[in-house]
């Protein structure tokens, strides 16, 4: 299947890989595809395949094809057996079932995190029907701040967009913060699609990001903006527990009107002191 959906779909997959992002089978992505897109590759699609409960219920997205990686596959091999790592998947008409159309040609089942992945499409239709993309991994540098930092949305929004002057641009509306939770079910999805329906960047303690987009290139990006971010606080921290020099509230909000943007004023708390992560 040479589409340039499938193109772009891959690229992501080794771009996270080359990233460091994926160690095994961590970390998953999903595409909800343009009724084009299923013309374009129709004739390679079995209606025929069983059915299988979603594990929550999408009805918002009823009757239409997502393309998911596969659940234990390995984000490294998408490229190398794209029809093994990779499926399309179409769901009922009431959105609680499944079946795969395409791929997964050695058995499986698409990714384990498809109830957050489902759910988090479901809200991003309805804020925007051009948001199509939903991609999770496990970039070590956002992690590991996920031990250090209060698990608080405006403190997360704050000490990671002080990091660098592109991140209130990229992500104006902050990040939401899920605390630890069993991956893989409905419950998680439900937080995640909570976050989802206001901003574009949820971490999930102690095991990863989820972030969303309209295309492949902003997806990715935001995720590697979001990371490297952490990766220059995680520096910080590493020298020092307090900032001698930072960008300051106001400085923040001098950045709306030139960039047209506006921010999570919830993040621009004026701080007691510059002890990083203290609010
Ligand atoms: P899957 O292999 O089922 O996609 O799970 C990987 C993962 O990152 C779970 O959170
Ligand atoms: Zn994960």
């Amino acid at each position: 299947m040479e589409t340039r959906l499938v193109r772009d779909f891959v690229k992501t997959c080794t771009d996270g890989w080359l990233q460091g992002w994926h160690e095994r089978n961590g970390g998953n992505l999903s595409y909800r595809m343009k009724d084009a897109e299923v013309e374009e590759v129709r004739e390679y699609l079995n209606e025929d395949a069983e059915w299988k409960d979603v594990g929550t219920e999408v009805p918002g997205l009823a009757n239409e094809y997502f393309m998911v990686t596969g659940s234990g596959k390995y984000m490294r091999n998408v490229q190398l057996d794209f029809e093994d790592s990779v499926a399309i998947i179409r769901l009922n008409e009431d959105g609680t079932r499944y079946k795969i159309v395409y791929g997964l040609i050695n058995g499986g089942r698409p990714t384990s995190e498809l109830p957050s992945h489902l759910m988090n499409l479901e809200v991003l239709k309805h804020r925007d029907p051009e948001m199509r993309i939903v991609y999770h991994a496990h970039p070590a540098n956002t992690i590991a701040l996920t031990f250090v930092l209060p698990l608080d949305d405006a403190v997360f929004t704050r000490e990671i967009w002080e990091m660098a002057t592109e991140c209130p641009v990229v992500f104006p509306q902050g990040i939401g913060v899920v605390p630890w939770m069993v991956p893989g079910g409905k419950e998680i999805g439900i937080k995640t699609s909570e976050i989802m329906k206001t901003r574009n960047v949820a971490i999930w303690a102690h095991h990863g990001m989820f972030v969303c987009g309209h295309d492949f290139d902003e997806t990715f990006g935001l995720m590697h903006t979001v990371e490297k971010s952490a990766e220059i606080l995680v520096k910080v921290m590493s020298m020092s527990d307090r900032k001698l020099n930072t960008i300051t509230p106001q400085d923040f909000r001098d950045l709306q009107k030139p960039f047209n943007i506006t921010l999570d004023e919830t993040a621009l708390y004026e701080k007691k002191s510059n002890k990083i992560g203290e609010r």
